[in-house]
């Protein structure tokens, strides 16, 4: 098949890459001309394991190019993928589409044979509708048909998450655009991938309704968290207990300071604007993303609770900056609004990120940054985990004990095992874990 990528930005460059991969010949385009010239190169602009050898095999294979333009690439496609920005739109929490559709505006000009239009981009219900009316409208002798399918790619895991996705959701109205989209995930076959196929609005709820309910699955045991601190209880017991019934699973159980990132908070809010436009108000997402930006504000007062009431004067070394770990993305990290609370009473910052620090410098004023993390612990009189590096497991607590001023820990990840932190000599606290009686 022959594929082209509108927008090679994080979903699109995952995609076409991915799609090579399958063996289909893609073009990603992209209208960022530095951009291109550096992909040509074989220099990814972000983080993503994995993604630069994907990229690399399969641009020497000759399966996977870059472009500015898109005429050609449309052109020659068998289908289009729009996988371009729809960033949430200042102040009302609706998804900007201005990318979307000027895309498909685009698209209508260079359209050549039969082709499908897929949107890629998650976009609030209706929009694959208003595509096929751009497209139809600018040029009435098209011959097109639209699908959505939705991406399900976490961070840090999305090269997996494409080629071995737990399902693929299609929605097309049309046997021929049927047959387009199940000839592209035919190579999905072999490992018997389930494919929904259904409508294009019902794709495009299910993209929302299936992030709106992990969203709501984190915060519900983030205050189940709150009510273990409470009485005694031990949160990842309860996670354990609960998550072995199959009904609920156990994923997606793991208390922490909120859930960040590009997808979560965006979405949430998107699907929550959409449904009060159509007067279906979702107010359990409602709940979950007001739950979630007070948890976000309230760890620093965890923190400074923790340190008895005040941080002023004191210096507290921060591992971990972005979302979650495995990404460089700083989007909505719950650090954003941990880190200036901190400064705000009085607290010096000095920080470690393995891949956030760049575009944390610019997001964090007034932050020290440290080379490792031992080095952001010497002297420090606080210790406050906010992402879970996986190389933070395996930090020393001996050393980090010897090297920190005062021997402190807020982990707000639960990486470290309470009772030996303790046994250490460490005071510590992690979230819905039970205090030692004293
Ligand atoms: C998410 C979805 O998982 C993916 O399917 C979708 O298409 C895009 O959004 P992503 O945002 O990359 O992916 O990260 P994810 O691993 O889902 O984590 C999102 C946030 O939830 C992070 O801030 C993470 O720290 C938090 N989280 C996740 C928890 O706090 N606890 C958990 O148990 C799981």
């Amino acid at each position: 098949m022959r594929i082209a990528m509108i927008g090679s930005g994080y979903v699109g460059l995952v995609s076409g890459a991915c799609f090579a991969q399958f063996g289909h010949d893609i073009v990603c385009v992209d209208k960022d001309a530095d951009k291109v010239a550096r992909l040509r190169k074989g220099e990814i602009p972000i983080y993503e394991p994995g993604l630069d050898k994907l990229v690399a095999d399969n641009a020497r294979a000759g399966r996977l190019s870059f472009d500015t333009g898109l005429a050609d690439a449309v052109g020659n496609a068998d289908a289009v993928f729009i996988a371009v920005g729809t960033p949430t739109r200042r102040g009302d929490g609706h998804a900007d589409l201005s990318y979307v559709y000027a895309a498909a505006a685009e698209i209508a000009e260079a359209i050549r044979g039969y082709t499908v239009v897929v949107t890629k981009s998650t976009v609030p219900v209706g929009t694959g509708r208003e595509v096929a009316r751009i497209i139809r409208e600018a040029r009435p002798t098209n011959n097109f048909d639209v699908a959505s399918n939705p991406e399900f790619l976490r961070e840090g895991a999305a090269i997996e998450d494409f080629m071995k996705p737990d399902r693929v959701v299609i929605g097309v109205e049309s046997q021929r655009a049927r047959d387009v989209m199940a000839a592209v995930y035919r190579p999905l076959n072999l490992i018997q991938t389930p494919m929904v196929f259904t409508n294009i609005e019902t794709a495009e709820v299910t993209k929302y309704a299936g992030n709106a309910f992990l969203a709501t699955k984190i915060t519900f045991i983030n205050e189940i968290a709150d009510l273990c601190e409470k009485v005694g209880a031990d949160v990842h017991d309860v996670a354990r207990g609960i998550g072995l019934d199959g009904r609920i699973g156990r994923k997606f159980l793991h208390p922490g300071p909120g859930f960040g990132g590009s997808c979560f908070p965006k979405d949430t809010l998107a699907l929550a604007y959409t449904a009060r436009e159509v007067n279906a108000p979702q107010t359990i997402v409602e709940q979950v993303i007001e739950v979630n930006n007070a948890r976000k504000k309230r760890m620093a007062r965890k923190v400074i609770d923790f340190c008895g009431g005040s941080v002023a004067g004191i210096t507290i070394a921060v591992l971990g900056l972005t979302f979650k770990p495995n990404t460089d993305d700083m989007r909505d990290a719950p650090s954003l609004d941990i880190v200036p609370a901190l400064q705000a009473a009085g607290a010096t910052i000095v920080a470690f990120d393995p891949e956030g620090m760049k575009e944390a410098a610019r997001m964090l004023p007034g932050v020290a940054f440290a080379g490792t993390a031992y080095e952001a612990a010497s002297g420090a009189d606080l210790l406050v985990v906010i992402t879970e590096w996986h190389e933070f497991r395996g930090l020393d607590p001996r050393r980090i004990k010897e090297l920190m001023r005062q021997p402190r820990i807020v982990d707000l990840r639960n990486i470290f095992n309470p009772d030996e932190m303790r046994d250490l000599g460490f005071a510590y606290e992690g979230i819905g874990r039970p205090r030692p009686r004293t």
